[in-house]
Parts: C-alpha cells; sequence; structure tokens
C-alpha cells in the first residue's frame, strides 16, 4: 500500500491541530513535518517545540525531513519530541553511515534524502544502514514548486539498487507531487508520497489521499 504523507508547510498555522487533525481524518498515513535552518536552505520553518506539540496530539506517525546543517547536532532533539522517522541529506551529513545509527538508536526509522542533482551512487556504501530514501523533486527550501523531472529516473534507480542488495527501505519522492504525476512514481518505485500544496489546496482531501493510495 502506498503511503501518502502531507507536508505540514502547506497548512495553515494558525490552524496547526486542526490540519493535523483534518489530514488523519482523510486517510494519511505520516505527517511530514520540513525542518529548514537557513543556512544549509534558504528558508526557515519549525523546530522540536512544534514538532512535540504535533507528535502530542498522538494522531499519525511524524516523518522529519531535516533540511539542515550538522543534523548530528539535532537527532536526540527531534526524537525526543516525538520524530517516528528522522532524515537527514546526504549532502548536509559528513558522516552519514554514523548519523543513520544514531538515528536507529534514538528509537527512529532512518531516512537519507538526495536533492536532485545528488547521485543515487552516494546509498551504495550505506545499503542497509537506511530505512528509507527521499528523492527531492523540487530544490528543498520551499513548498508549491514545479517537480524536475529529471529527478525521476532515480526513483527507479534506488529501486533498483534496493532489489540488487536484497535490502528492504522505503522510496518516498518530496517536491511537486500531485495527483497526475504521481502513477509514474509509484511505477518507478515509489513507496511514500509527499504532498504539500496539490494536497493542501484540493477540494476532497480524502479523495486526493485515497486516489494515490490505490495506486499500489
Ligand atoms: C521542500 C519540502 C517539501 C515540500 C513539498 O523543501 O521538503 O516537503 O513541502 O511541498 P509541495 O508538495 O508543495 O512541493
Ligand atoms: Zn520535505
Amino acid at each position: 500500500m502506498i503511503k501518502v504523507a502531507p507536508s505540514l508547510l502547506a497548512a495553515n498555522y494558525l490552524n496547526l491541530g486542526t490540519e493535523i487533525q483534518r489530514m488523519h481524518e482523510a486517510g494519511a498515513d505520516w505527517l511530514h513535518f520540513d525542518v529548514m535552518d537557513g543556512a544549509f536552505v534558504p528558508n526557515i520553518t519549525f523546530g522540536p517545540g512544534i514538532l512535540k506539540a504535533a507528535a502530542g496530539m498522538k494522531t499519525i506517525p511524524c516523518d522529519v525531513h531535516l533540511m539542515i546543517e550538522h543534523p548530528e547536532k539535532y537527532i536526540e532533539r527531534f526524537a525526543e519530541a516525538g520524530a517516528h522517522v528522522i532524515t537527514v541529506h546526504a549532502e548536509a551529513a559528513v558522516h552519514l553511515h554514523r548519523v543513520l545509527h544514531q538515528i536507529r538508536d534514538c528509537g527512529c526509522l532512518a531516512g537519507v534524502a538526495l536533492n536532485p542533482a545528488t547521485s543515487p551512487e552516494c546509498l551504495r556504501y550505506v545499503l542497509g544502514d537506511f530505512d528509507l530514501a527521499l528523492v527531492m523533486t523540487v530544490n528543498p527550501g520551499f513548498g508549491g514548486q514545479k517537480l524536475i523531472p529529471a529527478a525521476i529516473e532515480k526513483i527507479a534507480e534506488i529501486d533498483r539498487m534496493l532489489k540488487n542488495a536484497g535490502v528492504q527501505a522505503e522510496i518516498e519522492v518530496d517536491g511537486g507531487v500531485n495527483e497526475s504525476i504521481a502513477p509514474v512514481l509509484v511505477e518507478k518505485g515509489a513507496s511514500v508520497l509527499v504532498a504539500g500544496s496539490a494536497l493542501y489546496g484540493a477540494k476532497d482531501a480524502a479523495a486526493f489521499i485515497r486516489n494515490i493510495k490505490s495506486l499500489g
């Protein structure tokens, strides 16, 4: 079954609790929580305090996407705040293997995110050390951008790499995902789709989520 992860970045910040509850009731699987530091990406968003409040609602598991430099400094904070998955960027993690194990040691699932221009080769020597590969289909930093088609093939490359190694991991796709591109992403091997602006802007969020989940 395909998982749908609404990105809180596209929610109405004055009503975060209601927005989370709405996505929970609409059938979402994970709550995608975009953390930006104004250094790794040119934008600043939420920290562990907001995550703690969101996770404390005990609705759906929180999928934390760290778009920050020195992610190793903050793993424990986000784990304690209630993260289910913590994903770090390969471009920001100097000691990727170490930080992935740091995440698992905190009891969370460990994810590696790749920017659109980053080769999937950087996953080769950490196969088995992560639970999720996040393929960015936009340059991270902002919601509402158009998907970069060149990044789509990377999903299939990672899927092949995992299968050849006999390793189980989710492949998550993030950036510019909508109902029309979703079938292509799933066909390439995606198992978790993040949706921000398209989902929050949809007239019927439950139908949007149902349609995507029925793809796999
Ligand atoms: C971008 C974030 C995405 C973003 C997705 O840096 O990582 O999660 O919020 O939003 P849409 O679906 O609007 O591209
Ligand atoms: Zn994200």
